[in-house]
């Protein structure tokens, strides 16, 4: 079994994560924006990490791996293969291959659409950690992608199991939500996860069932969002969430 703890800060509404296997105390952690809050949870709990997943290369996600190497040396970095960006050597991580961690696996699953090079690492078939590819509700920028990966990267994802658990690198629930209702209105499960939101405070994870019901990025086939961006229905899927892509960004 598989126990999460997730570390939230910044201005940036980070969120880093560890992952312990139950069942042989193997523990991973995944991104590093904050070496030093990282390695002061793990020496409180005297816990020492075997593994350090890194989703993507940037800083909001790699600025505290110095500190941690210097601190772990023997944990075992991974990354996205291909990312020449990390700073560090590591063990470049193919798409859809699987390493044994503690008594469980971890499965890569590439997109390539917030960067070249992004990877969302499945636990035990069960906890999905995307990085910044998969928000609650949204998901990141287009910073190297074009439309057409981020049609491929949201299908991909969104074709995963729907009782999948998602983890991701920052939390812009609320801000995100604000958003699917703007292109939804009618959407009751968007405003069932506002109230949520706002008396409970934002959540830490999502799963791939609720984010079908409120992330418009994998609802570009729904009438409504059709609706949002392409009253004429003149736009092909690609360009359907491009257009949206572009109106989260000036959101
Ligand atoms: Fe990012």
């Amino acid at each position: 079994m598989i126990q999460i703890k997730a570390l939230p800060f910044g201005s940036m509404h980070n969120l880093n994560f560890w992952v312990e296997c139950t069942e042989t105390g193997s523990l991973g952690v995944v991104d590093l924006a904050d070496g030093v809050l990282m390695i002061k949870a793990l020496t409180e709990a005297r816990k020492t990490p075997s593994h350090i997943f890194i989703t993507h290369h940037h800083h909001d996600h790699v600025e505290g791996l110095g500190e941690f190497l210097d601190h772990f040396p023997k944990a075992q970095l991974i990354y996205p293969e291909g990312e020449t960006r990390i700073g560090f050597k590591g063990y470049p991580y193919k798409d859809r291959e699987t390493i044994r961690f503690g008594a469980t696996k971890v499965l890569g699953l590439l997109t390539q659409a917030h960067t070249r090079y992004s990877l969302n690492y499945l636990f035990d078939s069960r906890h999905l950690f995307t990085g910044d590819s998969l928000f609650f509700a949204g998901c990141g920028r287009l910073f190297e992608g074009s439309p057409a990966d981020l049609l491929t990267a949201m299908d991909r994802l969104c074709a995963l199991s729907p009782d999948i658990k998602t983890y991701y690198g920052h939390d812009y629930a609320q801000s995100n939500l604000e958003f699917s209702a703007q292109i939804e209105p009618n959407n009751s499960e968007i405003t069932k996860q506002k109230n949520i939101i706002k008396s409970k405070g934002a959540p830490l994870f999502s799963s791939i069932a609720l984010e079908r019901l409120i992330n418009p990025f994998f609802r570009i086939d729904q009438k409504e969002v059709i609706q949002a961006i392409d009253p004429q229905g003149q736009l092909s899927r690609e360009e359907r969430i491009g257009h949206l892509r572009q109106k989260k960004d000036q959101f």
